[in-house]
């Protein structure tokens, strides 16, 4: 139906992040624009006008119409930090969690991260495909119109190639996470398999990914390595990412800051310094507090950071062993109860700030003319309940780039 109008008219709310810088931080988090009484017109792929029911100018032409009573819209959510490609599951691990055997301990172990790496090397790239396909599938009946997602499981240079493809071919926005852990066959060498990555595996994951990511984490990669992993994914023109400060402060703020990455995503362990320091730059912190409760950690100091002037978005980490969850929803109810982000702050965080974070801004995260036609329409008569309704079926229908499904 592109390049037809579709009208959604009559809704009882709709809310977007006010104005259009990105990204928003400190106060300006919080200042999101709510029309009651409201519609959007999308002319093909994008959002021609939104306004109040008596603003409705007549229109000519063929107009397909949804009646929005009883619903609120929001603009699509934008999930900027996922591991959709990956084969198997670890449900056996998530019940030796449950009784308590330790996340770190069971990846030290050879299980964890690696027990993935095996599933996803045996599931090919067709299983790939698969399996990202029906992750964007659950993704999208939770309001999600854009996802990030990074390779990491293949650990070799089929496996990561073909995660990059799988993702980007399914409409994602492809991070290669080649520094995620050492594979089994280097026996802990983490240089050693750093010289394999970036020799054999970057140049061709350069033409498909768009950034690059890290796990600098005791057991995972060092700031030394980090360091080098990323200075090499920067010359190679990827933007970068980091996931830092999970259990263990090990650098990654400083890190982040000095090489200009777009994010550092995780923070379970920031302490003050850090949040001085991350909020004072232009280095978004992308919090997952789904990550956090899925392993019974500390939740992230989302509140001081925006207090102190910070730029936060918030994702879900959907991956099989630390957080197995695809509700954005869900995570925006745990921003508001666990973080102590107003429901408006949380909105901004997964919408605006997540799209800057994925460098798309200027076309997604807004519901104003000229962005693109993602429209999430909430089952509730006021849009707060996307915070609100914890755990609850709030997402009614979604609405990608002009399309109905
Ligand atoms: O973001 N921390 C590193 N990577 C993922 C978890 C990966 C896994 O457990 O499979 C994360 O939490
Ligand atoms: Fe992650």
């Amino acid at each position: 139906m592109s390049g037809s109008r579709l009208l959604v008219r009559d809704l009882a709310q709709l809310a977007t992040p006010a104005g259009r810088a990105a990204p928003l931080r400190g106060a300006a988090l919080a200042d999101v624009d709510v029309l009651e009484d409201a519609y959007v017109l999308c002319a093909g792929e994008t959002i021609e006008a939104v306004g109040r029911m008596r603003d409705l100018p007549a229109l000519d032409g063929d107009v397909v119409e949804v009646d929005g009573r009883g619903l609120c819209a929001i603009p699509g959510l934008v999930d900027c930090h996922t591991h959709a490609a990956f084969g198997g599951d670890r449900v056996e691990e998530f019940s030796l969690r449950a009784g308590g055997a330790g996340y770190e301990e069971l990846h030290a172990r050879g299980g964890g991260i690696l027990s993935t790496v095996r599933a996803t090397r045996e599931a090919g790239e067709e299983g790939l495909r698969a399996a990202v396909e029906r992750h964007r599938g659950w993704m999208r009946s939770h309001g999600t119109t854009t996802f990030e997602s990074k390779s990491g499981y293949g650990l070799d240079r089929d496996t990561e190639l073909a995660s990059l493809r799988a993702v980007r071919d399914a409409g994602g926005v492809p991070t290669w996470l080649g520094a995620h852990a050492v594979p089994p066959e280097l026996d802990g060498d983490a240089d050693g398999y750093l010289d394999f990555a970036l020799r054999e595996v970057l140049p061709a994951a350069a033409q498909i990914a768009e950034a690059a990511d890290v796990f600098l984490e005791r057991g995972a990669f060092d700031v030394a390595q980090a360091r080098r992993y990323l200075e090499a994914c920067r010359e190679a023109g990827l933007a970068l990412r980091l996931h830092g400060d999970q259990f263990t402060e090990q650098g990654a703020i400083p890190l982040a800051v000095a090489l200009g990455a777009r994010s550092v995503d995780h923070l379970e362990a920031t302490g003050a310094d850090g949040v001085r320091t991350l909020a004072a730059s232009d280095v978004v912190a992308v919090l997952l507090p789904a990550s956090a409760l899925f392993l019974g950690r500390p939740m992230p100091p989302g509140r001081a950071l925006v207090d102190a002037g910070g730029a936060v978005a918030l994702a879900t980490d959907f991956n099989p062993g630390s957080a197995f969850c695809e509700s954005l929803p869900l995570v925006c109810s745990l921003a508001a109860t666990q973080l102590k982000l107003a429901p408006a702050e949380a909105l901004a965080a997964c919408t605006v700030n997540a799209a800057h974070v994925l460098g798309r801004a200027g076309r997604l995260g807004r519901l104003a003319p000229g962005y693109r036609a993602d429209i999430v329409l909430l089952d509730a008569p006021d849009w707060r309940y996307l915070a609100y309704h914890l755990g609850g079926t709030v997402v009614h229908r979604v609405v990608v780039a002009g399309e109905l499904p």
